[in-house]
């Protein structure tokens, strides 16, 4: 497996594949991986002649306050993991490349990017499609895969393949957990012994919200009813805050009125206001 830490490098690798008539998967990562970024690898592995990792942690997509400078970082454990899963490069661009001095631009995406997530970290979407642009530019994939624990960056990231006409075929992967539920995450390592607990009532809240629906009937139960249990649950913990905790139509993010088999629970919490995590499920699938 190759080891690419220039743009430059990694642009005439992708093209050098390119004119061999290969085709490119790209897996885009901020890296100090788990099983969910793994199984990305293997199904990007699985369509593709060659998969390309890359591997930055993202300072723009990072507000002020949050966990930028204590995300964990290992490059000689990850490119292990990667060789492993598959991968034939890993790109983890040296600091500074991505972003010189004089770099301004951004891309915005609209009406995706201004709930959940998008308002609660104003500018995170921009700093992602900033560098998925950028990522796509550099690494020229046919296909890109992307994991459905972040919801809404598959969404928006969509969104924005389709508007800006970037030829990449945009490939979801479902949530990898841990065998007592916890969605994988990379921030999981950052959780204390104690705060385990508090943690697991994110999945659990939802196993309960689709239990309550399975057996009153989706006809005998409120949007806001689910929202109440699933906030009951968490909330008997006290190390947990609430970001949001919302029932969307998974098409179009926008808050579902009546109960359907496109609505998406996903929820956001801050456990002792350290560490953020995210889980999301449909609601009314098996
Ligand atoms: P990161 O959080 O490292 O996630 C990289 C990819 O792994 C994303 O597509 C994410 O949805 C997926 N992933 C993370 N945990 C997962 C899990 N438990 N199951 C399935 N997939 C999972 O998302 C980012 O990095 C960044 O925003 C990035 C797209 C790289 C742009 O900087």
């Amino acid at each position: 497996m190759k080891l690419i830490t220039t743009p430059a490098a990694i642009q005439q690798l992708a093209q050098e594949y390119r004119s061999d008539g290969l085709t490119i998967g790209l897996v885009p990562t901020m890296g100090w991986f788990h099983e969910g970024h793994l199984s990305l690898m293997r199904r990007a592995r699985k369509s593709a002649d060659r998969v390309i990792v890359t591997l930055f942690v993202n300072p723009i997509q990072f507000g002020p306050g949050e966990d930028l400078d204590s995300y964990p970082y290992d490059l000689d454990r990850d490119c292990r993991l990667a060789e492993e899963a598959g991968a034939d490069v890993v790109f983890a661009p040296e600091k500074g490349m991505m972003y010189p001095k004089g770099f301004a631009t951004t891309v915005t995406i609209g009406g995706l990017t201004t709930s959940l997530c998008g308002a609660s970290r104003p500018g995170h979407f921009d700093g992602v499609t900033t560098v998925v642009s950028k990522l796509f530019n550099l690494t020229l994939p046919h296909l890109a895969v992307f994991g459905e624990k972040d919801f809404q960056q598959l969404a928006v990231i969509r969104r924005m393949v389709r508007d800006l006409d970037f030829p990449v075929a945009i490939i979801g992967h479902p949530i990898v957990r841990e065998k007592n539920g916890i969605a994988m995450s990379s921030r999981n390592t950052n959780l204390k012994k104690d705060e385990m607990e508090a943690a697991l009532s994110l999945s659990q809240s939802i196993a309960a919200a689709r239990m309550a629906i399975e057996t009153r009937g989706v006809a005998a139960i409120s949007v806001d009813e689910v929202k109440d249990l699933v906030a009951e649950h968490i909330l008997k913990h006290k190390e947990c805050n609430v970001d949001y905790i919302e029932i969307v139509n998974s098409n179009t993010l926008k808050s579902c009125a009546i109960l359907n088999e496109d609505s998406i629970l996903i929820l956001a919490v801050k456990i002792n206001n350290r560490v953020r995590l995210i889980d999301n499920s449909m609601l009314m699938e098996a």
